[in-house]
């Protein structure tokens, strides 16, 4: 249970951002409802957003803006993180939200558009700066970006006074060869400094947290490395199925919805040098030398480095569910992996010999995201007498929920003989501080309105992460998977994921 902490408020130390206006293309979607605007009212709230801002929605469907309001409010009511809706504040902020009824390929759409901008620079302030939220299918990207400059609503990036900046949803590309296309298409109107790959896990606290953890807290720092650590575990394990979005995963699967974005990023950051500055570009810098550094995936043995699962039928808390195979909008015979597993190597100094273990599937037995880095043993063992066994340390940064990070070591039991058994030291966010943190997409929107990208994917992070998934995917496109569906629902996956572990003489951790 956590309590709302009356000291949190001396935690905003943030400058508000400049005045601008937020276009969100894609305005009656799924991501809107559920992540945007609950984010754009939680800054409101917060005092984040700029004095002078408009939020203008733009979708296809024919609505007013007084429906558009109704229907966020619906959305804020049921999916923000501060509950209920504050009536006050409600009124002050949708009068900055509007709805402009348009057409992705109609030049007309985009042609109104740039009138009611130019309307609201002048009625309200907003000074001709721009901020486009792309929040629609990937093939719609860069038909929208292409409009905006051609009816120069992107300004060229030397525009003194205002500025113009994209957000981009993922996934950026579905391989090498479609993320070069997309970033070649979009470098026709943009400059690298214009466009904001979204990442949302890059967004959240606890993320942002593990530069604070490893660069100030030099007792960790000084362990980092293959001398004191034997392997690192990242899983990002979620108990649903794929729910009613079966159209996207028979396109997508999970190495390209989850691990070559979101595990890739925290594999990055927990392996990266201290960069030079806080910079976004010193940052990213060191995140893709992290990436350089990983070997290729042996496709000659892939089944030692690489296993893709689906789910069959099973039980969540027991519960009977359908496998894959049967949710609604999935081919029957469908290969598409709801699982993933790889072993990496990082080929530098500080990680040679460390095997990065990274997991991620659906229809596992609960919902967790963590990084696990396992110490290595003591030498010897001085307590050979005790019948004990004696556990390797392990630090825990638990990503989502319950954030926080916990660290296991032995300890005596408090008994005559010596009986050794590990106990935790545990860190929650939530009671230490007392209030939830923002949502990932709050900060986000946050730094790209104040023109910060540290946060945010750059072009080469994305293109070295396809560069050692895209094999992959290419062997298990042109193979069929014999033993498909291998996991049933509720367990941790398929059994080829623990003999690849267990081969390295290793387990997974249960979480
Ligand atoms: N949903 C999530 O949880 C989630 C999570 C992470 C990333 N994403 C990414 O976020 C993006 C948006 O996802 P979503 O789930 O919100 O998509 P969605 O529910 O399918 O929404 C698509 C939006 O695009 C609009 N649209 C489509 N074609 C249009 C056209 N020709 N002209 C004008 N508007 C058009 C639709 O408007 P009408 O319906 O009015 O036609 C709708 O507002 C995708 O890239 C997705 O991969 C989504």
């Amino acid at each position: 249970m956590t309590f709302e902490n009356p000291l949190v408020e001396t935690f905003q130390n943030t400058k508000t951002p400049e005045s601008c206006i937020m276009v969100i293309f894609g305005a009656t979607g799924d991501l809107t409802a559920r992540k945007l605007i609950p984010a754009l009212y939680n800054l409101e709230r917060d005092g984040q957003l700029p004095a002078h801002f408009v939020c203008i929605g733009f979708a296809r469907r024919p609505k007013t803006t007084e429906q558009f309001r109704e229907e966020m409010l619906n959305a804020v009511n049921q999916f923000s993180r501060s509950k209920p809706v504050d009536p006050q504040l409600w009124r002050t902020f949708s009068e900055r939200l509007h709805y402009h009824q348009g057409n992705f390929d109609e030049d007309n759409s985009y042609e109104t558009l740039k009138q009611t901008m130019q309307k609201f620079d002048n009625e309200v302030g907003t000074q001709g700066n721009r901020l486009y939220y792309l929040s629609v299918q990937p093939s719609d990207f860069i038909t929208i970006v292409d409009h905006l400059s051609a009816h120069e609503l992107i300004y060229p990036i030397q525009t003194k006074n205002k500025w113009s900046r994209v957000i981009i949803e993922k996934p950026f590309g579905r391989d090498t060869d479609t993320a070069v296309q997309l970033q070649q298409d979009l470098t026709k109107h943009l400059d690298e400094s214009q466009i904001f790959r979204i990442d949302h896990y890059l967004g959240k606290e606890t993320v942002q947290n593990l530069l604070v953890f490893r660069f100030t807290n030099p007792i960790f720092e000084t362990i980092w490395n293959n001398q004191h650590i034997d392997n690192v575990q990242i899983t990002v394990a979620e108990e649903i199925g794929i729910g009613t979005r079966g159209r996207f995963w028979e396109e997508a699967g999970m190495v390209r919805d989850i691990v070559q974005n979101h595990v890739m990023q925290l594999l990055t950051l927990v392996a990266m040098e201290p960069p030079t500055t806080l910079s976004a570009d010193d940052i990213r810098d060191e995140k893709v030398k992290v990436l350089e550094s990983i070997k290729p995936i042996p496709l000659a043995k892939l089944y030692d480095f690489a296993i893709r699962g689906q789910y069959g039928p099973g039980y969540i808390n027991g519960v009977p569910v359908i496998g894959y195979r049967q949710e609604n909008n999935v081919n029957p015979n469908s290969n598409i992996e709801t699982y993933a597993a790889f072993q990496l190597s990082i080929d530098n100094w500080r990680w040679a010999g460390v095997p990065f273990f990274i997991r991620a599937g659906k229809r596992l037995p609960l919902r967790s995201t963590e990084i696990a880095i396992t110490f290595k043993s003591a030498p010897g063992n001085l307590f050979k007498e005790s019948s004990s066994v004696i556990d390797p340390n392990v630090l825990v940064i638990r990503i989502q929920p319950d954030e926080g990070i916990s660290i296991k070591f032995n300890c005596k039991v408090p008994v005559l003989s010596t009986v050794i058994q590990p106990v935790k030291m545990d860190f929650r966010y939530g009671s230490y501080f007392g209030s939830s943190p923002p949502e990932a997409y709050e900060r986000l929107i946050c730094d790209c309105m104040g023109g910060d990208s540290t946060l945010f994917a750059r072009d080469d992070e994305v293109h070295h992460s396809w560069k050692l998934f895209t094999p992959v995917l290419e062997v298990w496109g042109n193979t069929t998977p014999t033993d498909f569906s291998d996991y049933p629902c509720g367990i941790w996956g398929p059994k080829a994921a623990d003999h690849m572990i267990e081969k390295t003489g290793r387990k997974w951790r249960i979480i």
